[in-house]
């Protein structure tokens, strides 16, 4: 066995994801040198995978679907972060043996749209389309930005209203379904629904983008996604697709197992012109 400190990504399915890439291009910018591996979990067993992979002198794992409430219940300990998402995307094995988890997504999306494009979220007003668990990552570290008020819009819109009612006590935000959001028009809209991955736009009123709006989609491909180019289309100022947010999510997981922060854009062109 390799006696290289051991990460992995688990998921199923696996075959896609680029955190292997991220994480070494992160360990040579910082000169370290880890092993990390996919692996795919059968449905059902994960609880069972993570033990073996931690009793067997694993250091961290990255969790993705459909596995972030299983890694949630798994972990000894759970950041605040972690607690408000539900979910866990980052096991840490601590020094005495036990692992906490984390939710990193949320962090990620937050410096992406701060750092990298540079756009205000403090005072802003900001719709968020989906109330799925993309949403429920994002909300505690978006309203500690202090936006000046958060809409959730979903378009099944009890979801969207208990979400909003579970994060009631941290900032102003309220739920509506599509056809509730009014005629205003917003400073950013996050798409955090899944629609964009069949092409599809969320079917909202193009009133709620103006001359000044941003538009982020959390979904990330080699061409525009759907909800980018409607953004656009109807007048949006810019607009970003969400790679920054998956190799912000990883730096932030990185930091966590590694104590050392890594830089995020050369790895977003890595992954760009692969
Ligand atoms: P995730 O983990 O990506 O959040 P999810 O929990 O299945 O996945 O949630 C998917 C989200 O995308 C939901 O908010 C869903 O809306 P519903 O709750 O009404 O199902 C939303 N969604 C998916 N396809 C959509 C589409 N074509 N138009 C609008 N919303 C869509």
């Amino acid at each position: 066995m390799s006696t290289l400190d051991r990460y992995a990504v688990c998921g199923n399915p696996i075959a896609h994801s680029k955190s292997p890439q991220i994480h070494q291009a992160f360990a040579r910018e910082v000169g370290h040198v880890i092993s990390y591996e996919k692996r795919l979990i059968e449905f059902g067993s994960f609880q069972e995978s993570a033990r073996d992979f931690f009793d067997n002198g694993g250091k961290g794992l990255n969790i993705t679907v459909p596995f972030k409430e299983d890694a949630f219940a798994f972990a000894d300990q759970l950041s605040a972060r972690a607690k408000a998402a539900g979910a866990v995307n980052t096991l840490a094995k601590q020094a005495d043996g036990s692992v906490l988890g984390d939710n990193t997504d949320g962090l990620g999306l937050v410096s992406d749209i701060k750092k990298r494009l540079g756009w205000q979220i403090k005072g802003a007003s900001v719709l968020v389309l989906g109330a799925g668990g993309a949403v429920r990552g994002i909300l505690l570290p978006l309203l500690g930005e202090m936006p000046a008020k958060i809409t959730i819009a979903n378009r099944t819109e009890s979801k969207a209203q208990l979400l909003a009612s579970l994060f009631a006590g941290e900032g102003n935000i309220k739920a509506c379904g599509f056809d509730g959001i009014g005629s205003e028009s917003f400073d950013i809209i996050i798409n955090g629904t899944s629609a964009s991955l069949n092409s599809e736009v969320p079917n909202i009123s193009e009133s709620c983008v103006g001359r000044n709006t941003q538009g982020y989609d959390m979904v990330y491909g080699v061409e525009p996604t759907a909800f980018m180019s409607w953004a656009i289309d109807n007048g949006a100022e810019k607009v970003s697709d969400g790679i920054g947010m998956l190799v912000g999510q990883a730096a932030e997981s990185f930091q966590i197992w590694r104590g050392i922060s890594p830089s995020i854009d050369p790895v977003i062109q890595l992954l760009r012109t692969a």
